[in-house]
């Protein structure tokens, strides 16, 4: 039986990626920081099979530890495991950029590290990084703007050097998801109405919204993808730059007619 490797399996996105992939009939994962309790549980309450991992992703040692001694041989890995520092260039200390891209850049390469060895001799398998609308726009804050261009481009790379050994590799770039990463932020209600404004489809997403794609992108739906990135955010990056001015913009040349 295979096995799906999530990072980030506690909370948001990653439990949805793990709870959705667990009906697959893969063996899951769940690595975060503290462990993934409940989310194991929850897999396990639906029939679903589930291993769960207290371990840092930054941490190579722990990280090769784990992977030696998973139940089945990694077929599918998610990489989701993220933390953001909401602060301006000037505002960021060096240690919080560092943290920053440890753990959304950095992490992410200490999991193909040692990822990839496993899937090759396993005959392949599909990579899904989670990277972000910040990554492709400068809608977000620096640090994080610039560990998720990372990840985008270190995912084109991977598709190229992963082919030989049957291994696809794409990414995600979710909009604004409710998930335990802007809870704080979307707590305020001016902040999230602006940002439901600036959403087409007119709702925050939703972390099963992102689950799906990631297990479209891991599935063999998907089999001649790699090196792509598929956003899914309502539409918020195809309107982001007009935003209200878009509409306006609208109704002043209708008005003219
Ligand atoms: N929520 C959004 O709006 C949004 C948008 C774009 C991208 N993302 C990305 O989605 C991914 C998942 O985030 P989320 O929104 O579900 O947030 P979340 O906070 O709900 O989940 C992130 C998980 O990562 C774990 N984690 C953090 N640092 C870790 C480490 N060093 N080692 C192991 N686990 C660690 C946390 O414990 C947590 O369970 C992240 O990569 C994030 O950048 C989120």
């Amino acid at each position: 039986m295979d096995c799906a490797v999530i990072t980030g399996a506690a909370s948001g996105i990653g439990r949805a990626c793990a709870l959705r992939l667990a009906t697959t009939g893969a063996t899951v994962a769940l690595l975060d920081v503290n462990g993934a309790e409940d989310t194991r549980r929850e897999v396990e309450e639906r029939g679903g099979k589930a291993a769960e991992y207290a371990v840092d992703v930054t941490d190579d040692n722990a990280i090769r530890e784990v992977i030696g001694r998973l139940p089945a041989a990694p077929r599918v890995l998610v990489n989701a495991a993220g933390i953001i520092v909401r602060k301006k260039l000037l505002d960021c200390s060096v240690e919080e950029w560092r943290r920053v891209v440890d753990v959304n850049l950095t992490g992410y390469f200490v999991l193909l590290r040692n990822v990839i060895p496993a899937m090759a001799d396993a005959g392949g398998g599909s990579i899904v990084q989670i990277a972000s609308i910040a990554g492709h726009t400068g809608y977000g804050f620096s640090s994080y703007t610039a560990a998720k261009g990372g990840v985008l481009a270190l995912t084109k790379q991977l598709a190229a050097e992963l082919a030989e050994h049957r291994i696809r590799i794409n990414s995600v770039s979710p909009g604004v998801v409710e998930s335990g990463l802007n809870r704080d932020t979307l707590s305020n209600q001016a902040i999230r109405t602006a940002t439901v404004d600036n959403i087409p489809l007119g709702r925050l997403g939703e972390p099963d919204d992102i689950a799906r794609v990631v297990a479209f992108l891991a599935g063999p739906e998907a089999d001649f993808v790699t090196g792509a990135d598929l956003v899914a955010d309502g539409g918020m990056i195809s309107t982001i730059h007009w935003g209200n001015a878009g509409a306006e913009l609208h109704s002043f040349h209708s008005e003219d007619r």
